[in-house]
């Protein structure tokens, strides 16, 4: 792709330029953004660049391992795993508040960044994989006046406190091409393929307050609908899908039992570039099949219901 590749020299040459000798870190979340901005970051200075991979305990099942293993493994580019589930956690104990959560989240993360800013010896730079939706979702929304609809914490905000300058090499880009650019950086198209995943996680999947037994569930049931999605060769149709636990237990029957567990919601969008979106019409012996095994295979969850939401009324997240 020409275009990608010109930009690729473009961008290449201006983060030369912006930091000159310094050193950078980079919050590598495993999605494809930040990821694609690492890659980018490091073939254009190499090892003045440093990845933190921060494990915030709201992380899907074996996400850790999957993208700490990549990043190690394949490319090479000093990784910290930082894990501070126990830090997170902790701090979100009792809040329900969908925006207390993405600030407490937020705030912890720029505390980790510092931590390790230091710990490098000294970063001037902090990088973010920051793409043009973000940018614009976080300031306006329809062309209305400017209203803050949800504080994504990685647009804005962060650097100030932190005394680091921002390196956003994707700042103008949207989804399709940041794929573009990753497919033209040599990322496996395994990878460029990958579901967006928030910055706060599972922790706006779980509506309400969030405790370790919950999200365990969440992760499970989110496992068992991400595989039957492959199974059925549809992920690479849907731009993201997950499933949200609600915070409210349902009675149901099970044997010649009766169960009192908590309900969930399965949500499955496709969109260009996340400002709109469609709930994505499954069939309804998939949807069956699914509920069925989520049931099954998931102590905890005794309904399943199918959100479809489009965006907007809703938004794609349940907070
Ligand atoms: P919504 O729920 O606003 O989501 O329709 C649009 C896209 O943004 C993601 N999202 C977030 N990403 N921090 C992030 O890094 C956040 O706080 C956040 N909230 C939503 C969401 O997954 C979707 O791709």
């Amino acid at each position: 792709d020409w275009t990608m590749g010109a930009y690729r020299e473009e961008a290449i040459r201006k983060i030369r330029e912006q930091v000159g000798g310094g050193k950078v870190i980079c919050g590598l979340s495993g999605g494809v953004d930040s990821s694609v901005a690492a890659v980018l970051i490091h073939e254009a200075i190499g090892d003045q660049l440093t990845c933190v991979f921060v494990d915030h305990g709201l992380l899907r099942q074996g996400e850790a391992e999957q993208v700490v293993g990549m990043f190690r493994d394949t490319y090479n580019i000093p990784l910290i795993h930082a894990d501070e589930s126990d830090l997170f956690l902790t701090a979100l104990e009792g809040v329900s508040d969908p925006e207390v959560k993405r600030k407490t989240i937020g705030r912890l993360f720029v505390e980790v960044f510092e931590k390790h800013a230091k710990s490098v010896g000294g970063a001037q730079f902090l990088a973010q994989g920051t793409l043009y939706p973000d940018v614009i979702e976080s300031v306006s929304f329809s062309g209305g006046p400017s209203v803050t609809i949800k504080s994504h914490h990685n647009v804005g905000g962060l650097p100030e406190k932190m005394g680091m300058k921002l390196v956003e090499p994707l700042r103008e880009l949207f989804k399709d091409e940041v794929r573009a650019l990753g497919r033209e950086l040599g990322l496996p198209p395994a990878f460029i393929g990958r579901h967006p995943f928030p910055g706060p996680g599972l922790a706006i999947r779980c509506p309400g307050a969030i405790t370790r037994d919950k999200l365990d569930i969440l992760r499970q049931a989110d496992a068992v609908f991400i595989d039957q999605i492959r199974r059925h060769g549809l992920y690479d149709e849907i731009w993201q899908a997950f499933v949200a636990l609600l915070p409210v237990r349902t009675v149901g029957v099970m044997g010649d039992g009766r169960t009192y567990d908590y309900a969930c919601a399965l949500r499955a969008v496709t969109s260009v570039d996340g400002m709109t979106a469609d709930y994505y019409p499954f069939s309804h012996d998939f949807l069956g099949e699914t509920a069925t095994r989520i049931i099954n295979e998931v102590r905890g969850i005794n309904r399943v219901t199918y959100d479809i939401t489009s965006k907007p009324p809703g938004t794609i997240e349940w907070e």
